[in-house]
């Protein structure tokens, strides 16, 4: 499978599944920096535990990482130690990292690196209070970026409250402000991640494969998936953040769709629901058979992003295989 090494920043708060995806990431993309926020576990542990996993990839001299804001725009912030633990990546023992957190905020690196290089694209794995500050500081990135790839929001359901994802319930505002920004989003929803399951036969293939880099995610995957089926009752472990990483470096790998998207703010029940306007597409449910529900006409908004529906998740498991093999 062949890949475009399309420059980018990751902004995580790794997290299991956000350290999968920077394993993607490093392989096959050209990641100008990594950019940190609290959401998963408070800002220091998510920077730390960034650099850690770098350190196993053999690239933390090459990929700077930037911490960022510890807090949401105005919501306190929630984190996430059910599913990842006190430490925000429990369950790999990884040694005490070598290399330290830049001293530059991630805001000032993402202003900086976009209004000097062309056509960068963010992915976005974590709350979006780094990149809403950053359109904030400096409104001349919006026609600059290329486009922000979102793991977060829905078209369908939610995972923290019924109708919110975690990214996007933990900031709100941030994510309203990045919606309506008029960058392009690729939003890589939990209607999509939920495709992704790593299960213990595909760890017992990590293990196999046997590089520094596979038995980190044998480890990574071995935890999730415990805390996933305690929490979620669901069977194996969502890699959330590795499909926004894969779209971007394996954009054949996902279908999707055209549509507005917006951010509820004020709902008593609904408050960082994803508010999908797919009233164009044929049929109730839009993860359904795309190839046989042509689109019609857009009835609401114009839309402001493109949403994942659909994962080749085999196609996936070989990628990631392959990717194993040829990492550290
Ligand atoms: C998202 O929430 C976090 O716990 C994961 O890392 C992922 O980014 C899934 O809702
Ligand atoms: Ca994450």
């Amino acid at each position: 499978m062949m890949s475009t090494k399309q420059k980018v920043i990751i902004d995580c708060d790794p997290g299991h599944d956000d350290a999968i995806g920077l394993i993607i990431g490093v392989q096959h993309l050209n990641v100008l920096g990594i950019t940190t926020i609290g959401g998963n576990s408070p800002l220091e542990n998510v920077t730390t535990n960034a650099i850690k996993v770098l350190e196993v990839l053999g690239a933390a001299d090459k990929i700077g990482v930037y911490p960022g804001h510890n807090c949401p725009m105005v919501a306190p912030l929630t984190t996430a130690p059910q599913f990842h633990g006190e430490t925000g990546l429990d369950g790999p023992v990884l040694a005490d990292p070598v290399h330290r957190p830049k001293s530059k905020h991630a805001v000032d690196f993402i202003v900086d690196t976009v209004m000097k290089e062309e056509d960068v694209v963010i992915i976005a794995t974590g709350p979006l209070t780094n990149i809403a500050s950053a359109i904030n500081r400096e409104p001349r990135i919006v026609d600059r970026i290329k486009e922000i790839c979102i793991m977060g929001g829905s078209v369908t359901f939610g995972n923290w409250t019924p109708t919110a994802e975690f990214n996007i319930f933990v900031d709100p505002e941030a994510a309203s402000r990045v919606f309506n920004s008029g960058i392009h989003i690729k939003m890589t929803g939990i209607n999509l991640t939920r495709q992704c399951n790593f299960k213990s036969s595909h760890v017992r293939e990590f293990r196999k494969i046997g590089t520094k880099t596979a038995l980190l995610a044998a480890d990574l995957t071995d935890f999730f998936i415990e805390a996933c089926e305690d929490e979620s009752e669901l069977t194996g472990a969502t890699m959330h953040d590795a499909c926004a990483v894969a779209w971007i470096a394996f954009p054949e790998l996902i279908k999707s769709a055209p549509m507005h998207i917006d951010v509820e703010l004020n709902g008593n029940l609904t408050r960082g629901m994803t508010v999908c306007d797919y009233r164009h597409l044929r049929g109730e449910d839009p993860a359904v058979d795309l190839e046989r529900k042509p689109l019609m006409h857009f009835r609401g908004e114009k839309p402001n992003a493109e949403a994942a529906l659909e994962l080749d998740f085999n196609g996936f498991v070989e990628m990631f295989y392959e990717t194993l093999k040829v990492s550290a």
